[in-house]
């Protein structure tokens, strides 16, 4: 596949991730298709195209003809096979679990084109987990944005061994016509480039609160007024969800074996509590106005 080729997209997983991803490519001129299995998702999805699109007007970020045009592009829907069956690019945002993801891919093997390419948005596990279940492993690659999709600019891109030349030109060049920046990621590492940055800084500050070494609120700050970053390890997590932290946390440990790997007691404690973050109202910080 080609970058001219690429016309229809489908976005398989419509939360906190997929729905953005999927705006953002109808904005820069991409049909696209949001996908999810939760028809409240898919509802709630729908309403913050509804609410987004007429508010960048009125900020004079776009002009009411995109709005209109974007608004056109965009659908969605519960029906896997049918999201999928004219998609040139499936892009994969369900659950950070690779059993679950193994098996979408299987699904959108059998529905999608033959040509199109499948990638994954995972923040963590690389492509060559999940390719083998499909017969086109070199369209199969990772295509990860970062939270805020419609804000942030940065699109990783990771050519696996089994994927192709074209495949990854073909998805650094999407990238480029959706108004991202990308990197290519020319080899294989479980969370690829920021993630295993930011997971260093983030685990550090979780075990800093687990020994009572300061507050969450003081361990913000020293990230934001020492360092310069936008916001705290704490924050980021209420932002990109605590049951993610949890996720990656756990399937590290199955694969490794090492304790160290497992999510810190509070990060446990937060994901019982059923506190995940901005999403449910509460993390470390409440978000309840
Ligand atoms: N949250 C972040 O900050 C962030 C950033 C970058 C990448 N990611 C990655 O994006 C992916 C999605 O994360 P998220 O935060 O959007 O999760 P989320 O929980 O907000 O959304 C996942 C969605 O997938 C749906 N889903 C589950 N099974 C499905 C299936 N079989 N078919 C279709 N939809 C299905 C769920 O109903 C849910 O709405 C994960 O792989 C995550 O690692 C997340």
């Amino acid at each position: 596949m080609r970058i001219d080729e690429v016309k229809n997209v489908c976005v398989v997983g419509a939360g906190n991730m997929g729905h953005q991803i999927a705006l953002q490519c109808a904005l820069y001129g991409f049909k696209t298709v949001g996908t999810d299995v939760i028809p409240a998702v898919l509802e709630k999805a729908q309403q913050f195209v509804d609410g987004y699109l007429p508010g960048r007007v009125q900020k004079g970020k776009l002009t009411e003809e995109e709005a209109k045009k974007a608004k056109s592009l965009i659908s969605f829907t519960g029906d896997l096979q049918e999201a999928v069956k004219d998609a040139d690019l499936v892009i994969e945002a369900v659950l950070e679990r690779v059993d679950l993801k193994r098996k979408v891919f299987i699904d959108l093997d059998k529905f999608a084109p033959p040509e199109a390419i499948l990638a994954t948005n995972s923040s963590y596990i690389v492509s060559s987990r999940i390719a083998d279940v499909t017969k086109r492993p070199a369209q199969v690659c990772n295509l990860h944005f970062f939270n805020p999709a419609l804000v942030m600019k940065l699109v990783e891109v990771v050519q696996g061994p089994h994927v192709s030349d074209q495949t990854a030109q073909c998805m650094m060049d999407f990238c480029l016509k959706i108004d991202k920046i990308p990197i290519l990621i020319k080899k294989e590492v479980d969370g690829f480039v920021l993630n295993r940055i930011f997971a260093a800084i983030s685990k550090e500050a979780q075990w800093m609160l687990e020994m009572g070494v300061a507050s969450i609120e003081d361990i913000d700050k020293a990230c934001v007024y020492g360092a310069g970053h936008p916001m705290g390890p704490f924050r980021l997590m209420d932002l990109t969800g605590i049951d993610l932290a949890y996720d990656i946390g756990m399937s590290h440990f199955y694969e490794s074996g090492d304790r160290a790997d497992l999510p810190t007691p509070s990060v446990v404690r937060k994901v019982t509590e059923g506190k995940f973050g901005q999403k449910t109202g509460e993390g470390w910080y409440s978000y309840k106005k």
